[in-house]
C-alpha cells in the first residue's frame, strides 16, 4: 500500500517523504513543482508531476497505485503575497482541497494528514495558543488554512473521511545526514535568511522592529524541527490507521525564542559573525507565537527531540554550508 503525498517535492514534504520511505512505506508524490525540486525527492519515487487541482490526474494516480492515505502539503504559503493575490490563494489552496477531497470520496479513501498553520489563529489573545483558542486569520493565507480544515471537517462527516490537521508553528532545520534541506527561491524565513550571512549572500540581518513588547523587543516564535515535524505525520497516520477520530494538533517544541536569539544560535552554531541592522516592523507580525503542544504529546504521542536553538541552526547550516545554491547545485 501506498501514501499519497501532494506537494511532496517541497521543503516539508520532501523531509516527510524520506521519513516515510526510512520505515518502509510506500509513496507515491503528486507535485507540480512550483516551489519543489524534483532533485530533493530519491529517484526511485514515483513522481507525478502536476496540479492537485486536475481531477483526471488525480484519477489515474489513484488507479495505478495502491494508495490507502494522503498527505497534503500542497500549497501556496506566503504571508505578504496572499495578501496582494487572494484569489490565487483561494484558488490553489481552497480549491485544491475540493478537488483532492472529492478525489478520495470517489476512489474511498478515508485518510488525510493536512499542513495546516499557526496562522490561522492571527494575533493570538494569549501565548501558548490551544487549538481551541480562537482563530482569527489576519491575512488570506491563514484563512485558506481554516477553511481547508473545515472543508475536512464537514466532508469527514459527510463521506466518513477522518483528518488530521497539523498546525505547524515555525519549521526549520534540515535532515540530519545533510542530504535535503529547505530552498525556496522567494526566501522570507529567518533561519534561511540569517545563514544567507555566512554564505555571503547578504551582509547583515535586518530585524524586523526590537519595539515589541518582549523581553529583547524582537519577535518571539516557537521554531520546530523538520524531523520532528516529519515524526508527527507519521504518528498521524499511525493514528488514523488504528482508527483514532483524528482532528487537529498544534505543533511545536513549546518555547519560544526570539528574533535575537535565534540569530545569537546561528553565530554560536556557524562561528560567523552576523550583523544585525534593525528595520521597521513587518505588517501582520504578532509579538509573541508559541504553540501548547500537549494535545499531540498526549494522543499521538509526539515529543520533540530537535529543542536547541544551536542544534536546529546546525542542521540548516549542515544543508546551506554543502548547498550554497540549494538544489541548484
Ligand atoms: P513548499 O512551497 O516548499 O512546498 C509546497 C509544495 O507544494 C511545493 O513543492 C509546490 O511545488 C507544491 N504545490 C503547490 N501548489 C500545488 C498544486 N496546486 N499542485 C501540486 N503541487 C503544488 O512549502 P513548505 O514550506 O514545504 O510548506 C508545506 C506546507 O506546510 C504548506 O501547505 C504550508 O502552507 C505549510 N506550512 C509551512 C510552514 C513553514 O514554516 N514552512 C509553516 C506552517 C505551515
Ligand atoms: N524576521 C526578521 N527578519 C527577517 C525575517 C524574519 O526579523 O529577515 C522575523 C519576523 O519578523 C518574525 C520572525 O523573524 O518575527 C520569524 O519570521 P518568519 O518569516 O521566519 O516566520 P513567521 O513567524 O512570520 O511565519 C510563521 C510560519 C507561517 C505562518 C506564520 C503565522 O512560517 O507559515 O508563522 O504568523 F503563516
Amino acid at each position: 500500500m501506498s501514501v499519497l503525498v501532494c506537494g511532496g517535492a517541497g521543503y516539508i514534504g520532501s523531509h516527510n517523504v524520506r521519513a516515510l520511505l526510512d520505515r518502509g512505506e510506500g509513496v507515491v508524490v503528486l507535485d507540480n513543482l512550483w516551489t519543489g525540486h524534483r532533485e530533493s525527492l530519491p529517484g526511485s519515487v514515483p513522481f507525478y508531476e502536476g496540479d492537485v487541482r486536475d481531477a483526471a490526474l488525480l484519477d489515474r494516480i489513484l488507479s495505478e497505485h495502491p494508495v490507502e492515505s494522503v498527505i497534503h502539503f500542497c500549497a501556496c504559503s506566503l504571508v505578504g503575497e496572499s495578501v496582494e493575490q487572494p484569489l490565487r490563494y483561494f484558488n490553489n489552496n481552497v480549491y485544491g482541497m475540493q478537488v483532492l477531497l472529492e478525489a478520495m470520496e470517489r476512489h474511498g479513501l478515508d485518510k488525510i494528514v493536512f499542513s495546516s498553520s499557526a496562522a490561522v489563529y492571527g494575533e493570538p489573545r494569549r501565548v501558548p495558543i490551544l487549538e481551541d483558542d480562537e482563530t482569527a486569520p489576519t491575512n488570506p493565507y491563514g484563512e485558506t488554512k481554516r477553511t481547508m480544515e473545515r472543508m475536512m471537517h464537514w466532508v469527514g462527516l459527510r463521506h466518513g473521511i477522518r483528518y488530521v490537521s497539523l498546525r505547524y508553528f515555525n519549521v526549520a532545520g534540515a535532515r540530519e545526514d545533510g542530504s535535503i534541506g529547505e530552498d525556496h527561491r522567494n526566501e522570507t524565513h529567518l533561519v534561511p535568511i540569517i545563514l544567507q550571512v555566512p554564505l555571503s549572500r547578504r551582509t547583515h540581518v535586518t530585524v524586523y522592529g526590537d519595539d515589541y513588547p518582549t523581553p529583547d523587543g524582537t519577535c518571539i516564535r516557537d521554531y520546530v524541527h523538520i524531523s520532528d515535524l516529519a515524526d508527527a505525520h507519521l504518528r498521524a497516520l499511525d493514528h488514523l490507521r488504528a482508527g483514532g477520530e483524528g482532528g487537529i494538533f498544534n505543533l511545536g517544541s513549546g518555547a519560544g525564542y526570539s528574533v535575537r536569539e535565534m540569530i545569537e544560535a546561528a553565530r554560536a552554531a556557524t562561528g560567523h559573525a552576523i550583523p544585525v541592522e534593525v528595520g521597521p516592523r513587518r505588517a501582520g507580525d504578532p509579538a509573541r507565537l508559541v504553540a501548547d503542544s500537549t494535545r499531540a504529546r498526549e494522543v499521538l504521542g509526539w515529543v520533540p527531540r530537535v529543542t536547541r536553538m544551536e542544534d536546529i541552526v546546525a542542521t540548516a547550516w549542515n544543508w546551506h554550508r554543502t548547498h550554497p545554491n540549494g538544489y541548484g547545485g
